[in-house]
């Protein structure tokens, strides 16, 4: 069965951008792959060298992918710093890994813009370590959004480069995945290409229904179409996204059509599209409560995911020493 491996910075609660873009096709994933989920709390050092809990976050992010569906019976989800194994990967790689490559990333180069102060070895060695949470289950699909495809060519360069390097094919090629064939990008509502916790623009699946129709109605629109059947401006578009995404195809026609006959009015588009995110995040939400009470539950499943990760990670690490030469 192939090998499916998905992950999370716990830096802040889930949004509809990490839910369409990597959760949902991970979910679909777990009946039929060998599938894999973890909490990132490593890279998020890389920019938030204080967290404030980085345990009390990771867990939130544990009840709210357990809230979204996520079984971890089929697919085991740890926290990344419990499996230590990735360490000695992320030290291989990083022996094959070039300066001038690292530093060419627009990843890095944001955040090195972001953080002039903070330009740490780790922001600059990022994609390694996450080439090694992929590597280190020899995981050949990776569900995640558009965001991350430049993470992910790195990914499969280390992979290539050290399968290359050794002579043995020891590493597939991982490969990003999303069900509808292409990668997605879930926009902002604030104009911004992007909803992202650094832009904080973001609706979170825990918001109740107040705070989501307090966002979505602030969402930017223009002055509306000026001839009929128009293309969209990006604003605009991204509603419709939304829409696409989160309506009824029946919902999404009427206002498609109220666009091309110019009798749109965003007002009323605003209002439904916040009834149905909040139609879809009401069940998530419910879930989010009870997982987010259940403390021994979560420690529990953390620490049944661990097991089953570094039983994983132990048997590539075997490989991985033997064709470098060490026991
Ligand atoms: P992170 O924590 O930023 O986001 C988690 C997942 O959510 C997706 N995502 C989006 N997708 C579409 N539209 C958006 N607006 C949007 N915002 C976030 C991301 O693409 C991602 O799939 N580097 C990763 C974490 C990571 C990882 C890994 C992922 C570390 N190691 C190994 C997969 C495999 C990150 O920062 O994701």
């Amino acid at each position: 069965m192939e090998k499916v491996i998905s992950g999370i910075r716990p830096t802040g609660n889930l949004h509809l951008g990490n839910y369409f873009g990597a959760v949902k096709n991970f979910l679909r994933m777990q009946e039929d792959y060998d599938s894999m989920f973890f909490i990132a709390d490593w890279h998020s050092l890389t920019t938030h060298p204080n967290p404030e809990n980085i345990q009390k976050n990771a867990r939130i992010i544990l009840a709210e992918y357990l809230a979204c569906g996520l079984k971890p019976e089929l697919s085991p989800i740890y926290i990344q710093s419990d499996v230590k194994e990735v360490l000695e990967l992320y030290l291989f790689l990083n022996m094959n890994a070039y300066l001038g490559e690292l530093e060419r990333t627009t990843s890095f180069k944001d955040k090195a813009r972001k953080q002039p102060n903070n330009v740490n070895a780790g922001l600059l060695t990022y994609p390694t370590l996450m080439a090694a949470d992929i590597l280190i289950h020899r995981a050949e699909k990776v569900p995640v959004g558009k965001d991350q495809e430049q993470n992910m060519e790195m990914a499969r360069k280390f992979a290539k480069r050290f399968n290359h390097t050794y002579g043995e094919e020891i590493f597939p090629i991982p490969q990003s995945f999303s069900f509808s064939g292409e990668m997605i990008k879930i926009p902002g509502l604030d104009g911004s290409g992007k909803m992202g916790k650094s832009e904080g623009n973001c609706i979170y699946l825990k918001d109740d229904e107040k705070t989501i129709k307090k966002k979505v109605m602030k969402a930017v629109t223009d002055g509306g179409p000026s001839s009929l059947n128009s293309e969209k401006p990006e604003v605009i578009q991204n509603l419709f996204t939304f829409m696409e995404i989160v309506s009824s195809p029946d919902t999404f026609e009427y206002f498609n059509d109220k666009w091309n006959s110019c009798e749109i009015r965003y007002g009323d588009m605003k209002k439904q599209l916040a009834e149905d995110i909040n139609k879809y995040c009401a069940p998530i939400r419910e879930g989010i409560e009870y997982y987010s009470n259940n403390d021994a539950l979560l420690d529990r499943i953390a620490k049944e995911g661990a097991e089953k990760a570094r039983e994983s990670a132990q048997e590539t690490l075997k490989l991985v020493r033997k064709v470098i030469g060490f026991k």
